[in-house]
């Protein structure tokens, strides 16, 4: 009589049974063909999507008018962008200089913008006092909406003299 621990004689055979190089080979070629279909798809899917580039709306609300005090440069980082308000009205520049694009940073103890990266200063009204930068500092143009609120549209540029009267 067999005791439990030996394996069934079924079992046994299939066990001892080899491998035969035509069957690994086999499964070797559908696995591998397997993985060629797996990427080949995931090729064509991506062939066949749009390739779209989704960006940022260049429309921003920037808050009440309140917000912005006379006499006052904000730095609105998120949206890149200055608010400036003096007596005789606001307008909205752009923070990128003009000479390679770097972000320009409001210094009030000098009542100017600076330029980190070559030193180019800007006033507050974007007009270069000093170079590299080639150009002014942008303004972009700027409303009040019905609520009151400011939007800001960095798309359409303006000339620096087009300030919002308040
Ligand atoms: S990037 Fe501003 S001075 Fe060069």
């Amino acid at each position: 009589m067999a005791s439990e621990d030996e394996p069934k004689a079924t079992e046994k055979s299939e066990m001892k049974t080899p491998v035969s190089r035509r069957d690994f080979f086999n499964e070797f070629a559908g696995c591998a063909l397997a993985i060629a279909g797996i990427g080949a798809a995931a090729v064509t899917l991506e062939y066949s999507s749009p390739n779209v580039l989704f960006e940022p709306p260049t429309t921003f609300r920037a808050g009440a008018l309140d917000d912005y005090p006379v006499n006052s440069v904000t730095f609105i980082q998120d949206q890149q962008v200055y608010i400036v308000r003096t007596e005789k009205g606001l307008w909205a520049l752009s923070a990128v200089c003009t000479h390679l694009g770097c972000i320009t940073q409001w210094k009030p103890e000098l009542n100017q913008i600076a330029c980190p990266c070559h030193g180019s200063k800007f006033e507050r009204d974007g007009k270069v006092q000093v170079g590299p930068a080639p150009r002014a500092l942008p303004h972009f143009a700027v409303r009040l909406t019905a609520d009151g609120a400011l939007e800001v549209d960095k798309l359409e540029t303006v000339k620096g003299a087009e300030i919002l009267r308040v």
